[in-house]
């Protein structure tokens, strides 16, 4: 009796950790209606599965765009007006501002389309159709077949399926491989090049509290900002023009003023980027181990050099703040991942899954024969991984900071596009390197990059293996005594490409002229020493075991699916569209800590602290706060800011809509609570939450704080409670 129950217990735990929780999954919204439905009805959904994604007619889809390829946004009104998070249209606000206009600082609101201002190469992408392509594009592949002839069969059939897919001229259409290549959909795309800026609040609204509050629950950030798409004359995609008009689109998202209350419905429909749910517990523990650490030390001495200069000087403020911000926002988030792999012990978990697979195999003589070996398998090929890896994570973290290096690489690649294809692949290569120098010393200072460069390039030197680190670097460092800043004095001091003039001047001299002086130039020799020191004695191991792997984990992934029978599997994030649902829900990350679901403006206004860098509060806010002038926005008196709940998100989403169990708009997704970033590796439903800014906070900073009501005008506004 006792052993019957301690059995069926583990079976129970056993069977409660395999099965999808409710709250787990990024689904394909095609395939919503037969693995999704009925649960998400279950849990409170009053719409079918049909109302989200048809082919048919207008549905929730069609109001869901890819922001730039790195976010999501959603059409608001029936003249082609979007929403997306602040961090998301970032980039454009920061290019339109100067010294003298700071939207960064002082928000901007167009007050007629006229002053909606272009923002050349941003780009937003409707989904018109999804279909499963699986067969076709495997093909002629064979399970014998090494990776690379693998992918040139794959890459073959993709070429030959896209040539004949069925859509119009303008559309356009991408193939992407699911479940590590054991599944593949296609695409048809529409791309609207024409995305104009309409309107954004100032920082200490769009992205109050900063790094602080980054990733961070309770949070009072009002993250968003909003776009127009323009189209040509007949409503199609066209390129800008004075000429374009704003688009029409097949559908726009009703915005509930109603809120949620705890348990109620909700779903974000969004391109979440990537995911790695399906991996091997030792890949879970280098990455916890290995890696995240790894990149956080770099991070946290490339964050501390640009923040020293960020805080003394104004310029260099605004144009190191999209920069800053990104590098700080994936190292806090790893942090985050670190502590809730631990925490909630993902490695035993999966280490406990692993003992589960291998029993359930060996009983079974086919799985036996195929899946028999898989897991030791892959645990050594981890091993041969390991200190690539962390070569890998050293090499790029490091060279992608210094941005002399990258100038260098720029440089270094006219050299060799002249030599592999003479004059043509010179010119071509030379367009390129000069726009992406534009850019890059548009945001470059070089006391900045000179600090950088002696800071982490003394951490190449000290905590990696001797026999990946270039010779021609560690000579350099012996001739300069181990002293790292008069190394990088003297580097900066005799290059002339720390300087966007010089560097510049430099593109405009005959190719012959140039490749001489390139191939002089001192920081391209080191440059190519690095680069190719790691080329030799880590790209070219690395490749070979991560090829090798990959095609392992398309097996175990396989076989998981084969083995675990009882569960239903989602394909991990590739930045296609996805819907993930669950419901309001506050947490308790520690012993004794508990969370709500619900931020106030009052929460804003604990925050406060006047003159602050992160936690200044505008006068126009408090004052309204004071006076509890909320309009139609606030709830019982209070003004709802953010709230939390269970759905499955990771970076990609943001800028998603978080819709109630009507399909209507009740909040913009924008992060999740750091206690659960490890949710892109295993998910938890104790801690993992993301984090939305509610709509009516949106309503009411566009209407009341910044007098822009005329943009609520053209909205589809309801209250499906009442
Ligand atoms: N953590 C959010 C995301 O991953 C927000 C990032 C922007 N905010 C910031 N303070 N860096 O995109
Ligand atoms: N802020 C993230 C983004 O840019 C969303 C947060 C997350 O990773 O879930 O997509």
């Amino acid at each position: 009796m006792k052993l019957l129950k301690q059995t069926t217990l583990i079976f129970c735990l056993l069977f409660a950790s395999l099965a999808v929780k409710a709250d787990e999954g990024m689904w394909l919204p095609q395939l919503l209606a037969k693995l999704n439905e009925r649960q998400m009805k279950s849990m409170g959904m009053k719409i079918s599965a049909a109302d989200i994604y048809n082919i048919n007619k207008g549905s929730l889809k069609d109001a869901i765009v890819s922001f730039g390829g790195f976010c999501t946004g959603e059409v608001i009104s029936s003249k082609g007006l979007i929403l997306t998070n602040h961090h998301c249209g970032f980039d454009a606000i920061q290019n339109h501002s100067t010294l003298e206009r700071n939207y960064i600082r002082d928000g901007f609101w167009a007050r007629n389309n006229g002053e909606e201002i272009p923002n050349p190469g941003l780009f937003v992408t409707f989904i018109v159709r999804i279909d499963d392509v699986t067969k076709a594009v495997l093909n002629g592949v064979t399970g014998s077949m090494e990776e690379k002839e693998r992918q040139s069969q794959v890459d073959k059939n993709i070429a030959a399926l896209r040539k004949e897919v069925k859509k119009e001229a303008y559309q356009d259409s991408y193939i992407r491989p699911f479940f590590d290549g054991n599944q593949y959909f296609l695409f048809v795309t529409e791309t609207y090049k024409d995305v104009r800026l309409v309107g954004a609040p100032p920082s200490a609204v769009g992205n109050f509290g900063k790094d602080t509050d980054n990733w961070m629950w309770p949070r009072h950030t009002g993250d968003f900002s909003m776009f127009r798409i323009y189209a040509g004359k007949d409503n199609k995609p066209a390129d800008y023009s004075t000429d374009n008009i704003p688009y029409t689109p097949k559908k726009s998202l009703s915005i509930s003023l109603d809120g949620v209350k705890e348990n109620d419905f909700t779903m974000v429909f969004g391109f979440p980027g990537r995911t790695t749910q399906y991996l091997h517990s030792a890949a879970v523990e280098q990455i916890m181990t290995v890696n995240d650490p790894a990149k956080i030390a770099i991070r946290e001495k490339a964050l501390a050099v640009i923040d020293g200069f960020m805080r003394k000087d104004e310029q260099i403020k605004i144009q190191y703040a999209a920069k800053y911000a990104s590098i700080q926002n994936s190292y806090k988030k790893w942090q985050g991942e670190v502590l809730g792999l631990s925490s909630t012990n993902a490695v035993g978990k999966k280490k406990k899954q692993e003992e589960e697979f291998q029993a359930r195999v060996n009983k079974n003589p086919a799985w036996k024969t195929q899946y028999g070996t898989i897991l030791a398998d892959l645990a050594a090929a981890y091993e041969v991984l390991k200190p690539y890896g962390y070569a890998r994570d050293y090499y790029l973290e490091i060279t992608s900071k210094v941005e002399l290096l990258t100038v260098a690489g720029w440089m270094n690649s006219l050299v060799t596009a002249f030599e592999k294809d003479g004059d043509k692949g010179y010119q071509q290569r030379l367009k390129q390197s000069k726009s992406a120098l534009e850019g890059l010393f548009d945001e470059y200072n070089n006391k900045v990059d000179q600090q950088l460069f002696s800071t982490l390039m003394e951490m190449y030197y000290k905590n990696q293996d001797e026999k990946y680190q270039s010779p021609l670097f560690r000579e350099k460092v012996k001739g300069a005594g181990a002293n790292f800043a008069s190394l990088a004095d003297n580097i900066y001091q005799t290059t002339q490409l720390d300087e966007k003039e010089k560097a510049m001047a430099l593109l405009d001299k005959p190719a012959a002229e140039l490749i001489a002086i390139i191939k002089a130039e001192p920081v391209v020799q080191l440059y190519r020493d690095i680069s190719g020191t790691y080329s030799s004695t880590v790209a070219s191991g690395l490749n070979e075991v991560q090829a090798r792997i990959n095609k392992m984990n398309r097996t175990y992934v396989q076989a998981q699916m084969d083995v675990f029978k009882e569960k239903t599997f989602y394909p991990d994030a590739n930045s296609t569209l996805r819907v993930t649902y669950g419901n309001v829900k506050g947490y308790n990350p520690r012993d004794a800590v508990g969370f709500d679901y619900y931020t106030y403006l009052d929460g804003v206004m604990e925050k406060y602290k006047p003159g602050d860098y992160e936690f200044d509060v505008p006068e126009k806010l408090r004052e309204l706060n004071r006076k509890r002038d909320f309009g139609q926005y606030g709830a019982n008196g209070k003004m709802p800011v953010c709230f939390i709940a269970r759905n499955h998100t990771t970076g990609g989403n943001s800028g998603s809509p978080a819709l109630d169990a009507y399909g209507n708009l009740i909040g913009l997704n924008f992060d999740r609570v750091w206690e659960g970033t490890m949710s892109d590796i295993n998910y938890d439903p104790s801690i993992c939450r993301n984090i939305m800014v509610d709509i009516r906070y949106v309503l009411f900073i566009v209407d009341k704080f910044a007098g822009a009501g005329h943009l609520v005008q053209e909205m589809k506004l309801v209250h499906p409670k009442k």
